[in-house]
């Protein structure tokens, strides 16, 4: 009896690793990518490289470029994010974009 259920066992898993094999490998190896890709954009980094010319470089403004180190106070993530894509007066429209922006823009938006 022990060994015919064993059998059975060993014989279904044996199946389901045949079948199951072939499908399940694309989708793990991207979601693993995309998160690396999301953590290698390190927000203080792109600032210092990209905004700093303008709103100086440790963000405390100058002349008429405004202070982003307590922007947070003033806009929400999503109004950083959106000044980020669509400029604002002085400040052109995307000068970074997509995963980028948007790491940027939550950054900002906590410093307070
Ligand atoms: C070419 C110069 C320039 C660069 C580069 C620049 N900005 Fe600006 N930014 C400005 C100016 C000018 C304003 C003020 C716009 C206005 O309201 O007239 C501004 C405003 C902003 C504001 C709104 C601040 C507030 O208190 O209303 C945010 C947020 C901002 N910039 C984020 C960024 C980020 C993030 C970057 C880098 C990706 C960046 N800026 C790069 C010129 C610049």
């Amino acid at each position: 009896m022990n060994k015919k259920l064993l059998a059975v066992l060993f014989g279904s898993a044996l199946m389901l690793a045949a079948c199951g094999g072939g499908d399940e490998e694309a989708t793990p190896t991207n979601e693993e990518n995309g998160g690396e890709v999301t953590q290698s954009h390190d927000a203080e980094k792109i600032v210092q490289a990209k905004c700093s010319t303008c709103h100086g470089g440790n963000l405390e403004g100058q002349g008429n470029f405004p202070a982003l180190n307590n922007v947070g106070s003033r806009l929400s993530e999503e109004e950083i994010l959106n000044v980020i894509q669509n400029g604002q007066g002085g400040m052109p429209a995307n000068i970074i974009e997509g995963a980028e922006a948007e790491v940027v823009a939550e950054w900002l938006s906590k410093k307070k």
